[in-house]
């Protein structure tokens, strides 16, 4: 029987020596449970830039990107059978993890640490192969998403409905950075009005941190970045005071100047040894450290434990900004669309499949806040 595939162009890992490559592609139709979605954006997020890098351990070859939307195209077999489940013609933010709902995480609430999320290990087992090249060589699908593809097969559960009338490329950016930044400082620091907060490293993620701040009410942000121009647009988020980092004492001192009994949080959004530990040594006794940012693989930080024993600090890691995608995405696609959280803000440039390797450079130097891949430039 003939299998009806529909081509795809997609941006592919090829392993951490040999980089990526725009590959046209074949995909098969969606299995029960899953949906194939029609892509509009993807942004360009620094853990891109940490599979590229071989700092994490990554399969290949795997279609790249996790910060996604599109439009719902065709459903398999029984979606459409529960609530919530998306339909055709239905915009949606693909989530990088789709809980199982049935491991101890999930059952807690905790679904963004799930054990066995849907369509995770970056559908590389045989049964879960739905890309191909044209020779019949399997590709995988990052993060179960592989967002940097103009059309890609999804579970349904990783397909979350959102106002239609969020811009796609600002759509794209609630998969990851959005969430991730906002949460971090909403959900897992628990930011509270009338605090103060610092975001160390203003990237996608960092400026989230920055919305979400800002969004809880806190009372001073101060925002931190080695990039005057990332400063620049702190501020016109929302950040009250802005640090241009340079070396460790001196960025650890301009702190202390601005926020003489340390801060109530620190986030950091970068995934730097030395910023985590600038992170530590600025919160007040008894404050909150958010950690945001991810390292390569292997990485640890010092702690100066008496200090922070004696001095009461809370460390916490925050993954996916302690979200439940279906349950985070629709209602920040609302602020957005209500003007209470201004995604848009931070995107600099929308560009094409073909422009990544430019888009990835300028990740590598802090230049720019975010960059979005668009598919189809009239739905934009
Ligand atoms: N925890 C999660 O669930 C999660 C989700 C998404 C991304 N991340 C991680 O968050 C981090 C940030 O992602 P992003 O896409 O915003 O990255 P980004 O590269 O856009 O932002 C990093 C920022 O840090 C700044 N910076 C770098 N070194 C600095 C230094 N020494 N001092 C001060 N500023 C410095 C850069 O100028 C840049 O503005 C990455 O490690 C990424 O992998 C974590
Ligand atoms: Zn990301
Ligand atoms: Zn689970």
């Amino acid at each position: 029987m003939s299998v009806d595939r529909t081509p795809v162009r997609a941006a592919v890992f090829l392993g951490a020596a040999a980089g990526f490559r725009v590959e046209d592609l074949l995909l098969d139709p969606p299995c029960p449970g899953e949906v194939r979605v029609r892509m509009l954006a993807s942004g360009v997020c620094h853990s891109d830039l940490h599979v590229l890098d071989g700092d994490w351990e990554r399969p290949a070859p795997v279609a790249m990107g996790h910060e996604g939307a599109g439009i719902v195209e065709a459903l398999g077999p029984g979606v459409g059978a529960r609530a919530g489940d998306p339909a055709a013609g239905d915009l949606v933010v693909l989530a990088w993890t789709a809980p199982c709902g049935a491991c101890p995480a999930c059952a807690r609430g905790e679904g963004f640490l799930c054990a066995d999320p849907r369509g995770g290990g970056h559908r590389r087992a045989p049964a879960d192969v739905r890309l191909r090249r044209p020779d019949g060589t399997p590709v995988g699908v990052y993060s179960g998403i592989g967002t940097m593809a103009t059309h890609q097969v999804v579970a349904a559960e990783a397909a979350i409905r959102v106002d239609p009338s969020l811009p796609a490329a600002e759509a794209a950016l609630l998969g990851c950075a959005v969430t991730t930044g906002v949460g971090a400082a909403t959900r897992t620091a628990g930011v509270r009005a009338g605090e103060t907060v610092v975001v160390v490293g203003l990237g996608g993620v960092g400026l989230s941190a920055v919305m979400g701040a800002v969004l809880a009410r806190a009372a001073r942000i101060v925002a931190v970045d080695r990039v005057p121009a990332k400063l620049e647009l702190a501020r016109a988020l929302g950040a009250t005071d802005a640090v241009l980092a340079g070396d460790g004492p001196a960025t650890r001192a301009a702190l202390l100047r601005l926020l003489p009994d340390g801060a109530d949080h620190a986030l950091e959004a970068i995934g730097l040894a030395s910023t985590v530990e600038l992170a530590l040594d600025v919160v007040r006794p008894g404050g909150t450290v958010t950690l945001v940012g991810m390292t390569p693989q292997g990485v640890r930080a010092g702690v100066d434990v008496y200090a922070f024993v004696e001095r009461g600090i809370r460390l916490l890691g925050s993954n996916y900004g302690s979200s439940v995608p279906a349950e985070v995405f629709p209602e920040l696609a609302r602020q957005a669309v209500a003007g209470r959280l201004p995604v848009g803000r931070l995107i600099d440039e929308r560009i094409g499949l073909d422009d990544l390797g430019p888009a990835f450079e300028a990740l590598r130097r802090g230049d720019g806040a975010r960059r979005v891949v668009v598919f189809d430039q009239a739905a934009q």
